[in-house]
């Protein structure tokens, strides 16, 4: 096995380290945030921290960045108080890749990509038409993480919108039949295979397939 010691890591340069530094946590979640400036600038950026904080109430987190550049995602969030969380699929993987650029606060990643912003409701968000799986979040939180200036920022699901065929009769979201992928380090898109779902399992019971 290649063996990589704390001493080599802080040896390496910046974007070696980034690359494999970011390889470390698994396989991520690949995502679009939507969010709406004041003067009305749809935005969209490009974002694999967001992970599951709870089912209820059903909230998400996501890990920003030291706000140390100017950050539209957040500022339009903190300011609107609502964005949209949504799911990257195959057919879209190099317009999403693409919303990670440094864009000025009033160029339009939707703009920029071709992807179609999509307003439901009243809410002040848009979300990506193009995506199988939509979530409108409600900011509630940021937790300021002091070891490296990041924040993680947490919302409150308000409504989701799945494309059909996606929800199994137990609540399960079946992805892969969306072909929603998944990130690899800051810029590998898999799709991956669903192998095999099991009950719930029991201490000293064997593990069931569903
Ligand atoms: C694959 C990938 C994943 C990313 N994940 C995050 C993330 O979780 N948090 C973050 O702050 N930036 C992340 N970025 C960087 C943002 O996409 C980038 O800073 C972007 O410009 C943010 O857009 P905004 O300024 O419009 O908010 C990621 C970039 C890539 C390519």
């Amino acid at each position: 096995m290649d063996k990589i010691s704390k001493g080599d890591i802080l040896s390496y340069p910046r974007l070696y380290r980034a690359n494999l530094i970011n390889s470390l946590s698994g396989y991520k979640s690949a995502n679009l945030i939507g969010t709406l400036s004041p003067n009305g600038t749809e935005n969209l950026g490009t974002f694999s921290s967001v992970i599951h904080l709870g089912s209820d109430p059903a909230l998400l987190g996501f890990i920003l960045r030291p706000p140390t550049v100017p950050r539209n995602t957040y500022e339009n969030l903190k300011r609107s108080k609502y964005y949209t969380i949504n799911h990257i699929a195959k057919d879209f993987l190099a317009e999403a890749h693409h919303c990670s650029a440094k864009y000025a606060e009033d160029i339009s990643e939707f703009e920029r990509t071709g992807l179609t912003p999509l307003y439901r409701n009243d809410w002040p968000a848009p979300f990506v038409a193009e995506s199988p799986v939509q979530l409108m979040l409600k900011f509630k939180e940021e937790v300021p993480i002091k070891v490296n200036n990041t924040i993680m920022i947490i919302g409150e699901v308000e409504a989701i919108y799945l494309q059909d065929g996606l929800l199994q009769d137990d609540g399960f979201v079946n992805l892969q039949k969306g072909e929603v992928a998944c990130i690899n380090g800051l810029d590998a898109y898999c799709l991956p295979n669903q192998e095999k779902r099991f009950a719930y399992t029991r201490p000293f019971e064997m593990v069931k397939e569903l």
